[in-house]
């Protein structure tokens, strides 16, 4: 079965969100679109709060997040110690950003790629697996380790 996909992006992320919406609904992904709707300026962090939510609720799903250069969404959604997010900018390190660390947002930067490169991206870690080694899994259970500090 295709996994479910959320998928957020703020107003310099819009254009990708419809162009990946439309990819993976063609792949026969199941894609919850928590917004924005327009072009209409936006803050980010709102966006990604909405993305983290639906993980808490629905920890098997995959999470997509966009903005301009991805730096703001990342560092959004990377306050949740559920998540795991990853900023997709190159293939080698997309494929990487499943295998060793189980990504369980990408994020992407809207205006810092064309379309095609970043779904090359998309694919690339679509296509990859978790190693399940059990160093990556002891790394990644810190990950999750709450901060007081
Ligand atoms: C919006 O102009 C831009 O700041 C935002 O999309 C993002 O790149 C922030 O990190």
């Amino acid at each position: 079965m295709k996994q479910n996909i959320v998928i957020g992006s703020d107003h310099a992320g819009f254009d990708l969100k419809d162009f990946f919406k439309t990819y993976l609904s063609n792949e026969g992904f199941n894609v919850n679109d928590v917004g924005t709707n327009s072009h209409a300026s936006c803050d980010y962090p709102d966006i990604a709060d909405k993305v983290a939510e639906h993980i808490r609720n629905n920890p098997d799903d995959l999470g997509i997040l966009i903005c301009g250069t991805g730096v703001g969404m990342s560092m959004a959604v990377n306050r949740y110690p559920f998540i795991r997010g990853a900023l997709l900018y190159n293939i080698d390190e997309a494929k990487l950003a499943r295998q060793h660390n189980n990504a369980n947002v990408i994020v992407f930067a809207g205006r810092m790629f064309e379309n095609k490169e970043n779904l090359d991206f998309l694919n690339a870690f679509l296509s990859a697996e978790f190693s399940n080694e059990e160093r990556h899994k002891q790394r990644i259970k810190k990950l999750s380790k709450q901060l007081t500090k």
